[in-house]
């Protein structure tokens, strides 16, 4: 069986939360958020370390590696993946998304077990109807059936996330997704379909909604 590391990226200041405090230590349902996906992690035997991009300053939770996080979220996995131990694997998650399961983690493994593929990243079917726009003005209606809303974790072959990473600081700031530059360069992403309740918090609407659900599983 291939080995895993994770990388749970968790540097980001979290502004639109209107906290005082970066968003990964935000309290979420009596915990830091970062907790409840580091558990989810930790959950998992195909993972054998975690190593957690930071803000500044911030000590490392039990049982990971801590770095300093970058300027933008991909400076962050670069910088964490510099300090991962050797493994075949690398999965990326958003400490931003606590409402992750061992489950999600397991089905990326099989899917990168069974297919030829450099990427396995979990996503969602889009829902909404989606437009193009020139600022306000409408320029087309996209074919929802063929759009996803892409989340984390995201797994993926060591060495092609590494040849990712080496694309440069400009490539990298520009990347919302750490997959989106694996495609860059013609790599086999695969969709591995998720529920839309691994969202990411970025409001306090968010947040209370989080709250909610993680006081309910447990
Ligand atoms: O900013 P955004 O919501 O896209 O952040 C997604 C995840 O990336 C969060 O978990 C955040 O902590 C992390 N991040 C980071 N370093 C940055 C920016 C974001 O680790 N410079």
């Amino acid at each position: 069986m291939p080995t895993t590391v994770a990388l749970l990226v968790a540097a980001g200041r979290g502004e639109r939360l209107g906290h005082d405090r970066p968003k990964a230590l935000v309290p979420c349902a009596g915990r830091p958020l970062m907790a409840w996906s580091l558990d989810a992690l930790q959950a998992v035997d195909a993972i054998g370390h975690v190593v957690a991009a930071l803000p500044p300053g911030i000590t490392a939770p039990h049982g990971t590696l801590g770095v300093t996080g970058g300027a933008e979220r991909s400076h962050s996995v670069r910088a964490a993946l510099h300090a991962a131990p050797v493994s075949d694997w690398v999965l990326v998650h958003d400490a931003a998304r606590p409402m992750l399961t061992p489950a999600i983690v397991e089905e990326l493994h099989d899917v990168m077990a069974s297919e030829d593929c450099d990427a396995a990243i979990a996503a969602t079917p889009v829902a909404d109807t989606i437009k193009e726009a020139a600022g306000e003005v409408v320029v087309r209606t996209l074919d929802r059936s063929h759009l996803w809303a892409i989340q984390t974790p995201q797994l993926f072959r060591r060495d092609a996330l590494e040849r990712a990473l080496g694309l440069g600081d400009a490539a990298l700031a520009a990347a919302t997704d750490d997959a989106s530059l694996i495609e860059s360069f013609g790599g086999e992403v695969r969709l591995v379909p998720t529920t839309s309740q691994n969202f990411k918090v970025t409001t306090p609407e968010d947040l209370h909604l989080a709250e909610l659900i993680l006081r309910d599983r447990s």
